[in-house]
């Protein structure tokens, strides 16, 4: 390539990776795959590494870099980083007593209207300000005191949600202010590998978040994932504010930083405590943890009338929700065994109100954890439960703990069957070494096999796998069908009206797909993903069942581990005698590839669905759209070939008539996937 082809594509690479970094942070509407992403990202790093001369400091791939630091130098804030009064009346009261608070201040009476307000989610993280000079990022700091922070600005940089430089025209000096967190789903994942890996876990996403910025080596800090929301303002030069807050959020946007949308301009105190109750509701849902929502006077100038009062605004309070984390008392610890005998400890507690729920029970995860954090029963422990996460014991209040306390030690017996207990080097996990021997995990297996996403048996609840385990009916899956239904009606809760339906899922069920099969069969570490990428490689069972190692890791994401996995339960002849009995039974499952062959119409054609279906899931169109080779996106761009839409399909259709794209309904889905050929 020459010196100018280079340039010119570097420059293009690094507007588009910009551009998707901006649909997916800012926007949070991706237009690429992640695949495609990584492939340009890629392409621009293997340029820069043949072209030195081409090296920019704003590129997106120089996030990380430098050296660790022996300390933070320090940052001095011109525009003081202030905090928010908390309203600790969680109720609407809280609501009323600031608007009450607001108007009086204002010299506001009856008959003035409503004040309007900004309100917004209160981000459980760290603040942190950005500084852009001429649209580019040249510092990040702490608050601090709120008069002088640290200098952050390496570890900033790893935030992909942070622009390095803003988009469109931005003023001469622009400080951001905002909350750098870490999803759940980041913090589960990062907890995860460091459990795995016998590490100690981040406490909460909170700790995670201000751990890694206060991070000195930016190479660490870069490997825990965080991210950004944008919320108010510090120096800025060069452009005309806007008259409210709402407005400056929108700049932002604009400017391509992360603003949450859960946002909202409320009027009045209804507006407020209407904004609280729907936050509230959905705050389980969220992807980050929140504390609660903020209420800010929206008009600029009332901000400025309004002023501080010592370190906070008057224009602004935080109000709370109930907290995520509670001290309790251990009552008991007991252990569980999982589906792969897993032993788990649970912690049995004094009854305690947290994340908006009564909480009895939470996982002290392994024994491996429960000796680092030394819990022990009698204890006064900090639990935590946020999101629809299992609650979770986080650490001990060692002034509290009573003398008598003695450590706990694993069982070395199943307290279920009474195997032993072993406990691999490798792994932080002790395990059930019964198999199926052991009740407990058989009817874990059963759960997982009769679950939504493995062969989908309505009507198999907890209490019926119990009853039918606990009397040896059930000894593996395909025992269940040749269950007896008139014992079925017999049985506690039962009544022959569940009993046939029970039957009636069953039957239904005997239709399935090899994916499902081979994920309902809990194969160790073969989870959906694996399950499908099998499946397609293989196209049928008994190809896969005679793999070895070596074949079975052709498949994509198959590793050593999970080819292992697969051939030892392959291996196994009471795994090989299940399937059997289950053929036997009359379950039978498509063979995806060999269809593929047949059929492979949508190859090359990119599809994206969207709204409801009525005749099938998602997912199935997906996958069966996938096995007529088409790949299934994400979002409508130039390169999609066709949209599906469904019931209330929205933004997502409205873009394929701007493109021109063809659109197909649920009726020309159908027709597609019966193998009707499409008009090109
Ligand atoms: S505004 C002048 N907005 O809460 C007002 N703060 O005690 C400055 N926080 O240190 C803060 N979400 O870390 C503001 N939407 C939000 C927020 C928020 C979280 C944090 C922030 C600040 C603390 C205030």
């Amino acid at each position: 390539m020459t010196a100018t082809g280079a340039a010119d594509r570097a420059a293009e690479l690094r507007a588009a990776i910009d551009r998707h970094n901006y649909r997916y942070y800012v926007l949070d509407d991706p237009q690429v795959p992640d695949a495609e992403y990584d492939r340009l990202f890629r392409e621009l790093q293997a340029l820069e590494a043949d072209h030195p001369e081409l090296r920019d400091p704003h590129s997106p791939t120089q996030r990380v870099g430098g050296k660790a630091l022996d300390r933070f130098a320090p940052v001095r804030h011109r525009i003081p980083m202030l905090s928010i009064r908390t309203e600790t009346d969680v109720g609407p009261g809280g609501a009323r007593a600031f608007d009450a608070q607001v108007r009086r201040e204002l010299g506001l009476n009856e008959p003035d209207p409503p004040v309007e307000y900004a309100c917004e989610l209160k981000f459980d993280g760290l603040a942190m300000s950005l500084r852009y000079e001429n649209g580019q990022l040249v510092r990040a700091a702490t608050r601090g005191d709120g008069e002088t922070g640290e200098e952050v600005t390496q570890n900033a940089r790893t935030i992909k949600a942070i622009p390095l430089r803003l988009r469109g025209v931005a003023p001469d000096v622009l400080e951001v202010r905002g909350e750098v967190y870490m999803s759940r789903a980041d913090f589960a994942r990062y907890n995860a590998r460091q459990r795995e890996a016998g590490l100690p876990p981040l406490t909460n996403p909170r700790n995670g978040a201000a751990g890694s910025i206060r991070q000195l080596d930016p190479n660490l800090a870069a490997k825990r994932p965080l991210s950004f929301f944008a919320y108010g303002f510090g120096e800025i030069e060069g452009w005309d504010t806007p008259a409210t807050h709402g407005e400056m959020l929108a700049a932002l946007v604009e400017w391509g930083l992360p603003v949450s949308r859960e946002r909202a301009v409320a009027l009045g105190a209804q507006g407020l405590i209407e904004f609280h109750r729907a936050i509230a509701a959905k705050r389980d849902r969220l992807p980050f943890d929140i504390d609660g929502v903020v209420y800010k006077v929206n008009r600029l100038d009332w901000q400025r009338r309004l002023g501080f009062r010592t370190r906070e605004p008057r224009w602004a309070v935080a109000h709370k929700f109930p907290a995520q984390e509670e001290l309790t008392v251990v009552e008991a610890i007991e252990v569980q065994v999982g589906r792969t005998g897993a032993i788990t400890p649970v912690a049995r507690l004094k009854p305690v109100f947290v994340g908006g729920v009564t909480v009895t029970n939470a996982t002290l995860h392994n024994a491996g954890e429960i000796a680092r954090k030394d819990v022990r029963v009698g204890d006064t422990v900090q639990v935590r439960r946020a999101g629809d996460v299992i609650p979770e014991v986080v650490g001990v209040v060692l002034e509290r703990r009573p003398p008598e306390a003695r450590p706990f030690a694993l069982p070395e017996t199943c307290p279920v069957c009474g195997s032993p207990v072993v406990r691999s080097d490798s792994e932080a996990v002790a395990r059930c070494s019964g198999g199926w021997q052991c009740r407990a995990q058989r009817k874990e297996a059963i759960r997982h096999f009769a679950s939504r996403r493995a062969l989908d048996i309505e009507g198999l609840g907890d209490k019926l796998i119990e009853q039918l385990v606990e009397r040896d009916w059930v000894r593996d899956p395909a025992d269940l069908f040749a269950l007896d239904a008139a014992a079925v009606a017999e049985l506690e809760r039962m009544g022959a009206k569940s009993a046939a339906k029970l039957g009636e899922a069953l039957e239904r069920a005997k239709t399935t797909r090899l994916d499902r099969l081979l994920y309902a069969l809990g194969i160790r570490g073969i989870g959906e993903s694996m399950a499908s990428a099998l499946a397609e490689h293989f196209g049928a069972l008994d190809a896969l069942v005679a793999a070895d190692p070596d074949r079975l890791q052709q498949t994509p994401d198959i590793g050593p581990v999970a080819a292992a996995a697969v051939q030892a339960f392959f291996a196994e002849p009471r795994n090989r005698d299940l399937i059997a009995r289950l053929r036997a039974a009359g379950v039978t499952w498509s063979e995806t590839a060999a269809k593929r062959l047949e059929n492979r119409s949508l190859a090359g054609k990119t599809v994206v669905l969207t709204g409801g279906l009525e005749s099938l899931s998602r997912d199935e169109a997906t996958a069966r759209l996938r096995a007529l080779g088409a790949k299934v996106a994400s979002g409508v761009s130039g390169k999609t070939d066709y949209v599906v839409a469904g019931r209330d399909a929205g933004s997502k259709l409205d873009k394929a008539r701007e493109l021109g794209v063809t659109v197909l309904d649920e009726a020309g889905l159908l027709n597609v996937l019966a193998g009707q050929a499409l008009s090109p």
